[in-house]
């Protein structure tokens, strides 16, 4: 069988690593590219991340493309220093994995992203978990790419859950006007995995012990990243269940090998982008109030359970 095609937009990130060592691994995935963008840290260390976890797992064939610095409109990035702080303790600047003996690809993300799509005849999905500013520049570049990407799947938003504000999901509320130009471009399939998915299909101390039992560089890597994710959770933003995290990026790989890793209902979304206290929320018309067709396939449930065999399996690799 045909493996499935995909280019992850990272901000590498401790559930963008697991993400990215899912890609790489996954034996019916076929992980093109990665490009970074400004998030969770500067997108020079985004880049860095991203080339420590794919060389840990063996994988420096795959190429690293460095995106853009800032978001398209907001003034106030680099993060301001309290919410880096928060991201800083999630993340941290540097993965604690070995440093890549390779350097980033010449080629921008967004130059990558619009050559790519431009010339393939590949079905490539698109899978953004991060900011989206590198989309959203490329899309404004290149307009046709909503037609040459088969499917878009967003980590990002939340309707119950704002992890960043009250209000709203950190990805989206990093660059709102990127996110905005994103949900309103007509990809021909969106699938948009919120908070209120990935809080739902989380990751204990238990779980990592038997990643790290797999004794296999990825089991030890997520182990580290994820028990590094709980340590802070159970400090600053305590989940449902003490003791778990969410590892939201790698949901949105999960989904590509296991479509019932979630649960999605078609609705309407778009993005607050001058809201005072909602900047960066995502309106997810549940109730079909707003009167305009749906275009996302928006997930609001994920099984624990099977992501987690997912991880084991494809980590023991
Ligand atoms: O809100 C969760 C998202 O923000 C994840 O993609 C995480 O990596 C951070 O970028
Ligand atoms: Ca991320």
């Amino acid at each position: 069988m045909a493996r499935r095609k995909l280019i992850l937009d990272v901000d590498t990130g401790t559930d963008d690593a697991v993400a990215v060592m899912l890609a790489a691994l996954h034996p019916a995935l076929d992980l093109v590219g990665c490009t970074t963008v400004n998030g969770n840290v500067e997108v020079q260390y985004c880049t860095d991340n991203t080339l420590r976890v794919l060389d840990h797992v063996g994988r420096p064939d795959v190429p690293v493309h460095e995106g853009l610095a800032r978001p398209l409109v907001r003034p106030d990035f680099p993060i301001p220093r309290a919410v880096r702080d928060l991201a800083g303790q999630i993340h941290g600047r540097t993965l604690p994995v070995p440093l890549s003996a390779r350097r980033k690809a010449d080629a921008s993300a967004v130059e990558f992203l619009i050559e790519t799509y431009r010339s393939t005849t590949d079905e490539i999905t698109l899978v953004p978990v991060a900011p989206l500013t590198n989309i959203a520049a490329a899309l404004t570049l290149y307009p046709r790419l909503v037609d040459r990407v088969p499917e878009i799947v967003i980590m990002g938003g939340g309707h119950e859950i704002g992890n960043i504000t009250p209000s709203a999901e950190f990805n989206i509320w990093g660059d709102p006007e990127a996110a905005a130009i994103v949900f309103a471009a007509k990809f021909r399939k969106i699938t948009l995995v919120p908070l209120d998915a990935t809080h739902r299909a989380l990751v204990s101390y238990d779980d990592c012990e038997r990643l790290r039992a797999l004794g296999t560089p990825a089991g030890r890597a997520a182990a580290d990243f994820i028990g590094h994710r709980i340590q802070v959770h159970d400090e600053i933003q305590r989940m449902a269940v003490a003791g778990t995290t969410p590892v939201h990026d790698a949901v949105c790989v999960g989904y590509l090998v296991d479509p019932a890793i979630i649960t999605t209902r078609r609705l309407h979304v778009a993005v607050e982008t001058t809201g005072t206290l909602t900047v960066g929320r995502t309106i997810i018309d549940t109730h079909f109030r707003g009167g305009q067709e749906p275009q996302c396939d928006v997930a609001f449930e994920a099984d624990a359970r099977r992501f987690m065999a997912l991880l084991l399996e494809t980590f023991a690799r």
